[in-house]
């Protein structure tokens, strides 16, 4: 694969086009952003260990039959994946209490839930990505009833599955969020990236966090516990 032109520049990855029309060339940065990119800051080896992370975690999940866009780990900073139209939500899924939520609704840190929760947020910088519901969405035209029904479904398996590897890795998974992107069929399909920049973390004992509050908080030193974490599911992905 030859690396084409740029198409986009994200807060953490840049996208380029390749020679196959179908296939994306994703460069993970060195770098972490917060307050929605207000905040931007080099980070030694950010790139190179969540795109490691991520290439891990979409195998496992292709494995465990939850297709998603990635074709193969490239480099250090690249990974291949296939060209989907971006479908401009982000979808949260939490299993406790954290974060926006904690503070929306000023229930205890870390309360579980019996049922995961889940809440779509519209994609926009200019407008601080904001919570979006189901008729909202509908309305504006940003995806289908449909479209939000799979997507659901999918997260949902993807939640199960994530709960699953972090367990065996002494890591609760709090929360997360993911993307998804429509195929020129039609399909709905995860995409974007899963890593502790787009997870909530903590150890299983010690309860720190393994995630990217370690940056928005200043609670230490982000590539020290980047690089724990992929250590962790290195030996539970087989030792890679
Ligand atoms: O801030 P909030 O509690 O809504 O975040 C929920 C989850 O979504 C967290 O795991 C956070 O890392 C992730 N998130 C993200 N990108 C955003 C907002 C939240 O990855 N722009």
């Amino acid at each position: 694969f030859v690396k084409g032109d740029l198409l986009y520049t994200g807060k953490a990855k840049e996208m380029y086009t390749t020679n196959d029309p179908d296939v994306l060339w994703v460069e993970y940065l060195d770098q972490a952003t917060a307050l929605n990119g207000k905040r931007k800051v080099a980070i030694d080896q950010k790139g190179l260990l969540n795109n490691r992370i991520s290439s891990l975690i979409f195998q496992d999940l292709a494995q465990h039959g939850i297709e998603n866009h990635f074709i193969e780990q490239l480099s250090e900073h690249v990974q291949l994946v296939r060209r989907v139209s971006m479908i401009p939500l982000e979808t949260v899924v939490r299993n406790a209490a954290s974060g926006s939520f904690e503070r929306k609704f000023a229930v205890p840190h870390l309360t579980e839930f019996s049922t995961p929760v889940m809440e779509f947020f519209y994609k926009s910088d200019q407008l601080d990505d904001p919570f979006i519901n189901d008729s909202q969405i509908e309305a504006l035209g940003v995806a289908t009833a449909a479209t939000l029904t799979e997507m659901r479904r999918q997260a949902l398996l993807v939640n199960q599955r994530l709960q699953t590897i972090f367990a065996e890795m002494n890591v609760q998974l709090v929360d997360f969020k993911i993307e998804f992107g429509m195929t020129a069929a039609g399909q709905v399909l995860l995409a974007d990236e899963i890593s502790p920049d787009s997870c909530r973390l903590v150890d299983l004992t010690t309860h720190e966090s393994l995630d990217k509050d370690v940056f928005r908080k200043n609670l230490g030193d982000l590539t020290t516990v980047y690089q724990e974490v992929l250590r962790r599911l290195a030996s539970v992905e087989g030792g890679q």
